[in-house]
């Protein structure tokens, strides 16, 4: 009784402090909500959305721009944008401080001259052309920009016509009201995006590479603002994307099994063989990297916004971390953020209902975690199958390794730059590092700056990401006169020398 009460005494004792221990770590928790007042209508640099703009974006959405493929996109369309962009800013347009200049004629590249030349500028990118629409009906026509119930609907409004119209109507407003640049930057504005970017980006990077040009931040599209997204947070999250998942594609073979009649099969056939193959990798997941890449940034910016008990946890992921590495893969939306995906997407195999298939094959497609590489996935597979009869071929069209991932935090210029922009037009909103699943133009960019980033400041819910690439996809009116407002502080909080001063709570030490 002696010994075991002083056992359970311990760890009594135990337990009480490190339940101690971690309710400290949760009440000093820091926020790395950046400190800055938000914009309001008063303002005088507030930009009002006014009907010409509102008409702007509408023809905008008008005209057609849409990528079937790099050999098939409608280039007159995306010339009709170019004439829309030079009649709807004409300060843009006139300014002798901008440079324009059509890029593989169908890009466009305008360089922002600011009055500080020792500032290394930036880069704002964006694309003109659109995804395809399908036979499906929407509510309202894609190519109409007809506006119902205070939203804009159409082909192109949340991607990503919506960054080319924002950042060309902010700058618009800031050469009227006579704010010039500080800090020159450049607008990339893509044609082909939709098909891999080679001929737009592309082009537009080896532009600037043969220029010597280095970047201080670059941001184009990316991620948005997701109200209602993560169980127990109330507030809108806006996701910063600071690194893009990788994807490669096997062909998984088999044929090592002769071919013969069915009536005397062997004990294996290279359907059997290939079947056993594709069951195992569907059913062993490439490991959980949670804690390894952003996806802790993005806990940790949550945790000090977030309450009990959701802050506890989240506020000591050292030892909570594997629980909600568990958690979040329950989800596919959160899985993804953790691990390397596995998808089976084809199957094929067999000529003759009673003849042994000479050959079997699948496709495995998998998305990369930022923290490993195409080769790590591959030999991971191979152990995986562990059976030499099975080829397993990469199929390399699209393979890509994980993006090199962007610096974030408090003492990291571009990041912030965007954050207090995001903040300033959005106060509610909590401001996160997150990973893109899919992919931008800014893979071109990489050799430019280590710091770029992924962003379109619109708000939405969880189930209007299907708009994407989707049906009925839309802005409200309200997100256009965001979109404008948050380019437009880009633009102003970029002119800033330096990393901006740190939070009130580290300033208190
Ligand atoms: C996979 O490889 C097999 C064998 O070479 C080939 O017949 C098949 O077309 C390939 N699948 C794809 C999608 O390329
Ligand atoms: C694997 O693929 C290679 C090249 O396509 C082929 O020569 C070889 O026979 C295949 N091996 C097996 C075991 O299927
Ligand atoms: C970046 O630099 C590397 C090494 O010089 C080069 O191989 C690569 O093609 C460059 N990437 C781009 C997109 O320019």
């Amino acid at each position: 009784m002696g010994v075991l009460g002083t056992a359970l005494k311990l760890i009594f004792l135990g337990i009480t402090l490190l339940v101690t221990v971690m309710l400290i770590r949760t009440l000093t928790f820091p926020s790395q909500q950046p400190n800055v007042g938000k914009c309001s209508p008063e303002d005088a640099d507030f930009i009002k959305l006014t009907d010409e703009m509102t008409k702007h974006f509408q023809e905008a959405i008008r005209i057609k721009t849409i990528a079937w493929s790099n050999t098939d996109i409608m280039l007159s369309g995306i010339l009709d944008m170019h004439t829309l962009l030079e009649r709807a800013f004409p300060l843009v347009h006139s300014s002798k401080l901008i440079k324009k200049e059509a890029i593989n004629t169908y890009s466009l590249l305008y360089t922002v001259d600011g009055s500080d030349p020792s500032l290394t500028p930036y880069m704002l990118t964006a694309h003109m052309d659109v995804v395809p629409v399908d036979q499906q009906v929407w509510d309202v026509p894609p190519f109409e920009g007809r506006i119902v119930d205070g939203f804009l609907y159409g082909r192109g409004t949340i991607d990503n016509k919506n960054s080319v119209m924002g950042i060309m109507e902010a700058l618009e407003f800031r050469l009227k009201s006579g704010n010039l640049p500080v800090r020159s930057f450049y607008i990339g504005l893509g044609f082909d995006e939709e098909v891999a970017g080679y001929q737009g980006a592309g082009e537009i990077s080896k532009a600037l590479a043969a220029r010597g040009v280095r970047l201080e931040f670059l941001l184009d599209e990316g991620s948005t603002i997701l109200k209602g997204a993560f169980r127990g947070i109330e507030s809108p999250i806006a996701l910063v994307s600071v690194a893009e998942k990788g994807a490669v594609t096997l062909n998984i073979t088999v044929e090592a099994i002769a071919t013969g009649h069915s009536s005397m099969p062997g004990k294996e056939s290279n359907l059997g063989l290939l079947a056993k193959a594709l069951s195992r990798l569907e059913a062993n997941p490439h490991p959980s990297m949670f804690g390894r890449g952003p996806e802790k940034g993005l806990m940790e910016a949550i945790a000090s916004e977030a309450v009990f008990p959701l802050k506890f946890v989240l506020t000591n992921l050292w030892f909570f971390g594997p629980v909600v590495s568990w958690i979040m893969s329950m989800k596919p939306s959160t899985n993804a953020l953790i691990r390397t995906t596995t998808a089976v997407t084809m199957v094929s195999g067999g000529t003759k209902i009673n003849v042994l298939a000479p050959l079997g094959w699948g496709i495995v497609n998998h998305r990369i975690h930022p923290t490993q590489s195409i080769e790590e996935v591959v030999n991971y597979d191979k152990m995986l199958v562990g059976d030499e009869r099975v080829n397993l071929t990469r199929y390399a069209v699209w393979d890509i390794d994980p993006s090199p991932t962007s610096p974030y935090g408090d003492d990291v210029y571009g990041y912030q730059v965007v954050a207090r922009s995001i903040k300033q037009v959005f106060p509610d909103a909590i401001i996160a590092p997150s990973v893109m699943i899919g992919n931008t133009d800014t893979k071109f960019y990489w050799n430019m700056t280590d710091q770029i980033y992924r962003f379109c400041p619109t708000l939405m819910v969880q189930s209007d990401l299907a708009r994407f690439h989707g049906l009925n996809e839309r802005m409200s009116l309200k997100n256009i006169q965001a979109t404008v407002n948050f380019y437009y502080h880009v633009m102003a909080n970029a002119d800033s020398k330096e990393v901006f001063s740190k939070h009130a709570h580290t300033d208190e030490l």
